[in-house]
């Protein structure tokens, strides 16, 4: 190991070191301070994995809810959060009372969605909006409730009939609350805070390139299990022995002495576990599976036990790791034919949040020849994945470690790790997964490698079965030479870089270009491309034409022929998408519009040339 990747290391672990100790002091305070606030149980309490295959009351519908421009429903005048605030959802109780508030006479959006495409009064809004819901519930005695939701952008602050249930920030990862001492047999209400202002802080940051759709954007479900659950579980083919599964599994307490049992009738796979002290355990499994591949995404009936309670699954098994320059899927070598995507709306923006919107989607990248799909710039939600994995589609998922993120910041430290471990629990078992992705076009220094590898070194520790990588950028660019240089190659499998060439840069000059890639790793473009208007045409040199982009197309494909090692590209992008930062009128009006297909579902020139490119691949 040469001395650089020596130094950085020592460097990283000194500044996680510090960041670490310096957060957990954060914490702690932070926990006592809440539990002392409300002496009840709420908590925020580890992920609960597959939660399609659970006991689950759905409370998606339409929600009432408040906007609270300046947070008049959680601080008084002077600032000070409030006890009674709007979470206690009062009515007045005698003729004079002073209740200024009244969720049941306010506006309704459906849940899940985003208020910036509910209501035209939020377009632009960035702030607090109140949320609440009435549910009937019957609580079986000895059973715990979990309230789960698959995401709210961005901080959540949640109460159950007026007490308060737990906290959460991270607009793209699920999380879930213990909310059994708070519910009660009959009528309940939920009330949540949702809050996407934008801080330096953040995960991600202050400015980034898509819309910051704001809301309950994922499902709301309750979930009923046992006093000790399966919490979570993970079955894997081994990496090169593909008549060998992996099975490991966690409760949700310390249990010893617990028997798991793991049936998949179509491998005559029928063992069981017993957990250990900490209420985890091990097992490998021989069995000979249908391998998963995009030709034949096969997926295996999977059902976990215990003490007679059942967790299913639809499960592929696939075996993916690099040699050299290469990618092996199964072994075999592959080149990942992808297309990058935002979590969007097929047509007309907002939030993607079902199967149907994905399906549409992924038929476009399917039509564009892809058998890959790169999930920018945060985990996409749940139905994507899967729709995926029934279709045959490799994945590419990422945590919003976006641009200049606060390095030195402890608490936007445990905010990534903590989105990287949720987006891992929650699909640990897609066989379509293939690459964890941390990171997006981050500026170099010793702390970003610091951050960046500690959050690289997490990732393997928690998931050794795929490809680590994150998008970084070409250091140098002259006469025509790029190079690629940067000391996170030593922490990834995969290295992949975005580039501009005839966009941002050197337009018309793909085809003079040379690369350097100085990794003995395989290689993926994860972003080229250019802006046009679906049906502005012209000359090829005209920017936002049809024809400049497909020229543009034509010569990054030849110019990607060149470079040694390519191993797959995620052009940019599949569909024009929302975002702030794009503001020409008559252009762009607040879409970025180098998708191949417009905001309404037309395919330009230029994804003709890539599907051609793919055909030839
Ligand atoms: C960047 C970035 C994207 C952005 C794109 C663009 O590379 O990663 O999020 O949308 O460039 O400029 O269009």
């Amino acid at each position: 190991m040469d001395s650089c990747v020596i130094l950085t290391k020592i460097r990283f672990y000194f500044v996680y070191l510090t960041m670490k100790t310096n957060y957990l002091i954060l914490k702690a305070s932070a926990l006592l301070l809440l539990a002392a606030a409300t002496g009840l149980r709420a908590e925020e309490i580890p992920l609960l994995g597959n939660i399609p295959g659970r006991h689950t009351v759905s409370l998606n519908g339409e929600w009432n809810y408040i906007v609270d421009v300046q947070e008049e429903g959680y601080y008084d005048y002077r600032m000070n959060p409030m006890r009674d605030g709007f979470f206690l959802n009062r009515k007045p109780q005698t003729p004079k009372d002073l209740i200024e508030y009244d969720f049941d006479k306010s506006d309704t959006m459906p849940v899940p969605s985003d208020w910036n495409t509910r209501d035209p009064r939020l377009f632009f809004y960035e702030g607090t909006v109140w949320f609440k819901k009435d549910f009937t519930c019957h609580p079986a005695a000895g059973r715990r409730t979990l309230l789960y939701f698959g995401a709210v952008n961005y901080e959540a602050h949640v109460w159950v009939n007026g007490k308060k249930a737990g906290h959460h920030v991270g607009g793209f990862t699920p999380f879930n609350l213990d909310v059994t001492d708070l519910v009660r047999d009959g009528d309940n209400f939920v009330v949540v805070k949702v809050d996407n202002k934008r801080h330096p802080e953040d995960v991600p940051t202050q400015i980034f390139d898509w819309w910051n759709y704001g809301g309950i954007t994922r499902d709301v479900l309750l979930v009923d299990v046992a006093p000790v659950y399966v919490e979570n579980y993970s079955l894997q083919l081994d990496r090169t022995d593909f008549g060998l599964l992996h099975f490991s599994v966690r409760l949700n307490a310390p249990a010893a002495g617990k028997k798991v049992r793991v049936t998949i009738p179509e491998l005559q796979v029928d063992r069981t576990v017993v957990t250990g002290a900490d209420g985890t355990a091990r097992m490998d499994l021989k069995a000979r599976p249908e391998l998963w591949s995009p030709a034949s995404p096969k997926l295996y009936a999977v059902a976990i036990g215990l003490d007679g309670e059942t967790v299913t699954d639809q499960i592929g098994f696939r075996s993916i790791t690099t040699r050299g320059k290469q990618i092996l899927l199964n072994g075999e070598p592959i080149f990942l034919k992808g297309i990058s995507i935002h979590d969007e709306k097929a047509f007309g923006g907002g939030r993607a949040n079902s199967t149907a919107d994905a399906v549409v989607r992924l038929q476009w990248a399917r039509e564009l020849g892809c058998n890959f799909v790169r999930l920018a710039h945060y985990p996409h939600n749940e139905y994507m994945v899967r729709e995926a994995e029934r279709e045959g589609i490799l994945v590419w998922s990422e945590i919003p470690v976006y641009w200049t993120i606060a390095w030195t910041n402890p608490a936007t430290y445990q905010n990534a790790q903590d989105q990287l471990r949720d987006m891992i629990e929650r699909d640990i078992n897609r066989a379509n997964v293939i690459i964890w992705s941390i990171a997006n076009e981050t500026p170099h220094s010793d702390e970003r490698d610091a951050f960046l590898g500690s959050l690289a070194t997490y990732a393997r520790g928690r998931d050794d079965s795929r490809l680590i990588s994150m998008a970084m950028e070409v250091t140098s660019a002259s006469n025509f030479h790029n190079r690629l240089n940067d000391n996170m190659n030593a922490f990834v499998d995969v290295v992949s870089f975005n580039q501009y060439i005839g966009w941002y840069r050197d337009v018309d000059d793909a085809p003079r270009m040379t690369w350097e890639i100085p990794y003995d790793k395989p290689v993926i473009v994860s972003e080229f491309g250019g802006g046009a208007r679906a049906g502005l045409h012209g000359d090829k040199g005209q920017r936002w034409t049809e024809e400049f982009q497909e020229n543009l197309y034509i010569q990054n494909t030849a110019m990607l022929d060149k470079v040694e090692g390519l191993a797959g590209t995620t052009p940019w992008i599949l569909k024009d998408f929302r975002s702030p930062r794009r503001v020409l009128p008559e252009i762009q009006d607040y879409y970025n519009r180098k998708g191949l297909v417009s905001d309404d579902g037309q395919k330009k020139k230029a994804f003709m040339v890539l599907k051609a490119w793919y055909e030839g691949k």
